[in-house]
């Protein structure tokens, strides 16, 4: 049977400006939560030098592509992954700012990318960012089709959140089409690296912001009372934030799966259709959410 197609087209989108020069945005933005805040912060903290890693691997093909239209579609990717690892910096700097030694964790990641491009065959690599890509690509159905997961959040970090969401979402199938059409990479090294990629996320979410969150004085009995109450926001059985994407996550692993086979998040039209009205990612994010279940 035929799958349905859910397509939509990468747009570049350069120097949008979330406030984070200024240091007005909560410490615990994320409805003042300790435990939320630092992981969201934790996963954006490795996002500039994991696009770079993505846009390397997928640049290692790029001269034995031919279809024009995928030509066209990585050079967008690239410049969608450059400005996203732009705005996350200039979060991270923040961070920095706040005296989490954000500069140890950075480099830590960017040693583990340039092991992975040293170690790891061009084919592997390009796998992993497929996977990678998989997971970004859930972030708009994570983090913004349901209004509970990002209530009282502060709205300059939702809207980074949402931007980057939309765009991951346009650009889902990129990396996976270089792997599979230009790499010719097949079942068991595409799942391989989905497992080594998951094993890898999940080590670093809960790791880090054990860390930061000493790094802020919390001490540790407290800490572990946060983690139990945040492992459940995470991980529980029924309302789990991450618990729901498990169907999603995997069909990654079926035999003919692609990723235009997954739809949209519900309110996908709400942030384009204001962005494109207003050119404001703030208002496209408050439309966005509006539009939440
Ligand atoms: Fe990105
Ligand atoms: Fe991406």
């Amino acid at each position: 049977m035929a799958h349905a197609e859910y397509k939509e087209t990468p747009e570049v989108r350069m120097g949008l400006d979330f406030g984070f020069k200024g240091d007005d945005i909560p410490k615990y933005w994320m409805a003042g939560d300790p435990f939320r805040t630092r992981m969201m912060d934790a996963v954006q903290a490795t996002f500039p030098d994991g696009e770079r890693y993505f846009i390397t691997t997928v640049m290692a093909f790029k001269d034995q592509i031919e279809d024009p239209e995928l030509k066209a579609e990585v050079k967008d990717f690239a410049m969608q992954e450059g400005q996203h690892g732009r705005v996350h910096t200039e979060f991270n700097e923040r961070l920095q700012r706040q005296g989490l030694d954000i500069k140890r964790v950075t480099g830590m990641i960017l040693k583990l990318n340039n092991r992975r491009l040293k170690y790891f065959s061009a084919k592997y690599n390009v796998a992993m960012t497929a996977a990678f890509e998989h997971l970004t690509a859930m972030m708009a159905e994570l983090f913004f089709a349901e209004k509970r997961v990002l209530a009282g959040a502060d709205e300059r970090v939702k809207a980074m959140f949402a931007w980057h969401a939309i765009e991951e979402m346009e650009h889902k199938a990129v990396a996976y089409d270089v792997m599979q059409k230009v790499a010719k990479v097949g079942y068991i090294r595409r799942t391989t690296a989905m497992t080594h990629a998951l094993f890898s996320f999940t080590l670093n979410t809960l790791i880090m912001p054990w860390f930061m969150l000493k790094s802020d004085g919390i001490g540790r009995r407290e800490r572990l009372a946060l983690y139990a109450r945040g492992l459940v926001w995470m991980f529980g059985p029924r309302k789990g934030v991450f618990t729901r994407m498990v169907p999603a996550l995997a069909k990654y692993y079926k035999p003919g799966f692609h990723p235009n086979q997954l739809p949209s998040v519900h309110n996908y039209d709400a942030w384009k259709n204001t962005y494109d009205q207003s050119q404001d990612p703030m208002a496209a994010s408050e439309a966005m959410y509006a539009a939440a279940h």
